[in-house]
């Protein structure tokens, strides 16, 4: 008789490697675990995100090039989108379950598709892109690494690069604070590590505010001409957001 697969509980997963010492342990076996399915997977779309293929459309400046990088590309789906709009594309995820996973769901895509971990990113990737595209990533982080995140994903931008990020924020600290992830929201004050790697913000754009207290932004960030991918003050920075 076939029994069911019982679904994954992604935040007792999270705790157990939380609790280890392991923050970004849990991906893998949560990939490996969905066996394919992609329904097991709380974060997977059918496609790519809109938020991303709407930036695309109309972006809020012009890269100075063509190499994008996709950080945490999961299934691998804004990767394939910008491989197919004309982009030569690099997209990374610490989960070797997703990188396979990307590379079996889109065969013919011209992805460059790498298992690296942001917070210890092969130099060879720093300052290499004109666009470097985040999303959700950095939510699915405890606070404990995001300044490394977030700081390690704005040095992958070459100069005049730009840096898209998608993100779940919330509408104030007190909501962050309470929230039972993953996802976490992250407080708007976070974003500044982005200025403290040396970038310019260039929009802010978001929906209206969900009940629960949290918004999804979109936020694009770039790094000056003259500013060198090796600039900036590095994790933990607490400079204001401009
Ligand atoms: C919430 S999911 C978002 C996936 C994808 N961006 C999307 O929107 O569908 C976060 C992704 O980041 C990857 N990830 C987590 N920590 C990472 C790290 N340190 N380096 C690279 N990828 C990471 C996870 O494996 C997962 O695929």
């Amino acid at each position: 008789m076939l029994r069911r697969r019982r679904p994954v509980d992604v935040r007792a997963l999270a705790a157990e490697h939380l609790e280890a010492g392991r923050p970004t342990g849990w991906f893998e076996p949560l990939y490996a675990r969905a066996f394919g399915d992609r329904t097991a997977i709380p974060w997977a779309q059918d496609g790519a995100d809109p938020a991303v293929l709407d930036w695309l459309d109309a972006p809020v400046a012009t890269p100075p090039g063509d190499r994008a990088v996709v950080v945490g590309c999961g299934l691998g789906d804004d990767a394939a989108a910008l491989a197919r709009l004309g982009w030569t594309v690099t997209a990374f995820d610490v989960s070797p379950s997703a990188v396979r996973w990307a590379r079996r769901r889109h065969p013919k895509a011209a992805v460059d598709w790498q298992v690296a971990d942001v917070l210890d990113l092969p130099a060879d990737l720093l300052g290499r892109f004109d666009l470097v595209v985040e999303v959700r990533t950095v939510p699915s982080l405890p606070g404990v690494v995001r300044d490394h995140a977030m700081d390690a994903i704005g040095r992958l931008a070459a100069e005049r690069g730009l840096v898209l990020v998608v993100t779940l924020l919330a509408t104030d600290a007190e909501v962050a604070r309470r929230w039972v992830g993953p996802p976490w929201p992250q407080a708007p004050s976070e974003l500044a590590v982005y200025r403290g790697s040396g970038l310019t913000r260039l929009a802010l754009e978001h929906a209206p505010a969900d009940d629960d207290g949290t918004v999804t932004a979109r936020v694009t960030w770039q790094r000056p001409a003259g500013v060198p991918a090796t600039d900036g003050a590095g994790p933990g920075s607490a400079l204001p957001i401009v």
